[in-house]
């Protein structure tokens, strides 16, 4: 039987209506309006349409929303002034700066730089030590979080299932893994995180319930990694070339959707599936962090 849809789009349309109330109650009740403020160094095509459609979303849910683009030039220096200067904006509740950067700054310490309060990317080494101690106030990674959103709220609950992760980066895999150990809600899960090194990818993978696969190379995880009944969750975006295509691609994610969604119980698409939810987490984080600074 083909796997049920577990809808990225479907779950994050349903979250912005929730936070548009919430932040339409938090303009009428205390006048405070969450404002999110973006920063995009230089103009590669795909950072202009993320930070386009994160700016987008933001001002379609009544959030304020600030784009400030520098050139691709722009000294280390004086991006370390813009950032300093939303730091101690009272009408800015989160700041991202969106990544990559040019090649002559210095990505950590522009990070480092995001007040821990306003960091509402969770790229900030603060808000990933607090994520593992669980310790102290701190935002999640908006793609990690949005799995886990996915998960509950398509009722798969982490909570005692073996979850395994395929990838290890530092802003999916590895904070994913530790959302997936808390001891809080969409937690408690048991974890095995798989990587390029792993021996038998296969094996381990199919032992899992919940296979959640951030690998980046497109189409990968075929129906030989997956298990009857595994629940899939694909947190990859390809655009690969599609001569059948009248615009000459397709857009893939890192699982073989046709073959996975035969073996698995539920799976998310890509598109339509992790993509809106990391920028409604994004939104989510500033709404939090405005009701936090009001
Ligand atoms: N570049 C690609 N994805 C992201 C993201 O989620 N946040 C930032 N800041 N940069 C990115």
């Amino acid at each position: 039987m083909p796997a049920k849809i577990i809808s990225g789009r479907d779950i994050s349309t349903t979250m912005r209506a929730e936070l548009a109330e919430e932040v339409a109650a938090m303009k009428a009740d205390t006048g405070v309006v969450p404002g999110l403020a973006t920063v995009l160094v230089g103009a590669d095509a795909a950072s202009e349409m993320y930070v386009g459609m994160k700016n987008k979303a933001a001002s379609t849910m009544g959030l304020n929303s600030r784009q400030i683009t520098l050139p691709a030039d722009t000294p280390e220096a004086e991006l370390l002034g813009v950032v300093e200067g939303l730091n101690a904006d009272p009408e800015i509740h989160g700041i991202l700066v969106q990544l990559p950067l040019p090649d002559h700054i210095d990505e950590a310490r522009i990070i480092e730089a995001i007040d821990p309060a306003k960091d509402v990317d969770g790229f900030h080494p603060i808000s990933a030590g607090r994520l593992m101690t669980g310790s102290g106030a701190f935002f999640s990674p908006c793609t990690p979080a949005g799995v886990v959103e996915m998960l509950l709220r398509s009722g798969h609950d982490p909570s005692g299932q073996h979850v395994v992760v395929v990838g290890r980066s530092n802003i999916v895999g590895q904070p994913l893994a530790n959302l997936l150990l808390r001891k809080a809600p969409g937690g408690n899960a048991t974890v095995t995180v798989c990587h390029s090194r792993t021996r038998d990818l296969a094996a381990v993978t199919r032992t899992a319930d919940i296979l959640v696969v951030a690998i980046g190379r497109p189409e990968m995880i075929t129906a030989d990694h997956v298990a009857p009944g595994t629940v899939v969750i694909d947190v990859g975006t390809h655009r690969v070339d599609d001569p059948d295509s009248e615009r000459g691609y397709r857009v893939c994610g890192d699982v073989l959707f046709d073959e996975v969604s035969e073996v698995a119980s539920a799976i998310s698409p890509s598109p339509g599936g992790v993509g809106p939810m990391t920028i409604t987490m994004l939104l989510a984080n500033t709404v939090e962090s405005a009701r936090s600074a009001g």
